[in-house]
């Protein structure tokens, strides 16, 4: 199987939680890209669902298709939510941002009853940290952060987009991913993140996944997290 073809058969399996009459929050990403296409395919069919999506590219996709959606002004409770992640360790523990959305995807995620995440197999990793930490930060902020964030252990790069100019996020923010190495402790990374002030959010998302889709060569492998706090 292609990494296309493990993330379709992720999405593909994570679309048979969506029952009729459920809000769903729409994640961000090529792996849930997938996922927001089949869902316009079911609505098309006569599903009745009503989306939050968790970016503004997700918003435009959800739209084209048909899909309802809804901002946080219309619903504060979400039953499922669905989105894709850059690495998911054995415990459940995510590190996402890849594409710079985490912030609304953490929103959103923290709003919703379960959350489902779909993923090709080389993002399942014993150990965080091979994936570069995105940190989004208010610009006025950026470069005091910078040197802080050295100071925490990690090498810092500020993201470019295509043009070379600061990549700004849907919340008009910039992103360092930051290079710590194997994370030997995600709860206080993720603690101490949080409490720097200038940081917006981070990328580690712990106590977020209850199930866990990997498309892998042999078919999709279900992983159950069990429950606990989330930060
Ligand atoms: C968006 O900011 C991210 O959190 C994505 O969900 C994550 O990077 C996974 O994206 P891909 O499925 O494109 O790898």
């Amino acid at each position: 199987m292609t990494e296309d073809e493990q993330k379709q058969a992720a999405a593909e399996k994570a679309v048979e939680y969506i029952k009729d009459g459920m809000v769903v929050g729409l994640g961000t990403g090529s792996c849930a890209a997938k996922m927001v296409d089949l869902v316009g395919a079911m609505v098309a069919k006569g599903l009745k669902i009503t989306g939050v999506p968790t970016s503004e590219a997700t918003t435009a996709q959800a739209r084209s298709l048909g899909i309802p959606v809804v901002g946080l002004d219309e619903v504060n409770v979400i039953d499922l939510t669905i989105d894709g992640t850059d690495e998911v360790d054995p415990q459940g523990r995510l590190i996402k941002g890849g594409g710079g959305a985490h912030l609304r995807e953490k929103i959103v995620a923290s709003l919703s009853d379960r959350m489902v995440v779909i993923a090709e197999a080389k993002k399942k990793v014993a150990q965080l940290g091979a994936f570069k930490l995105p940190v989004e930060v208010i610009r006025f902020a950026a470069p005091a952060l910078q040197p802080r964030l050295e100071a925490l252990g990690s090498t810092p790069t500020l993201r470019l987009a295509k043009d070379g100019t600061p990549f700004t996020t849907d919340e008009g923010n910039y992103i360092y991913d930051c290079d710590f190495g194997k994370i030997d402790e995600p709860e206080d990374l993720a603690l101490t993140l949080s409490t720097m002030p200038g940081v917006v959010e981070h990328g580690l998302f712990i106590g977020f996944a209850d199930i866990v889709l990997i498309g892998t060569d042999a078919g999709v492998e279900v992983i159950e997290i069990a429950g606990e706090p989330s930060s």
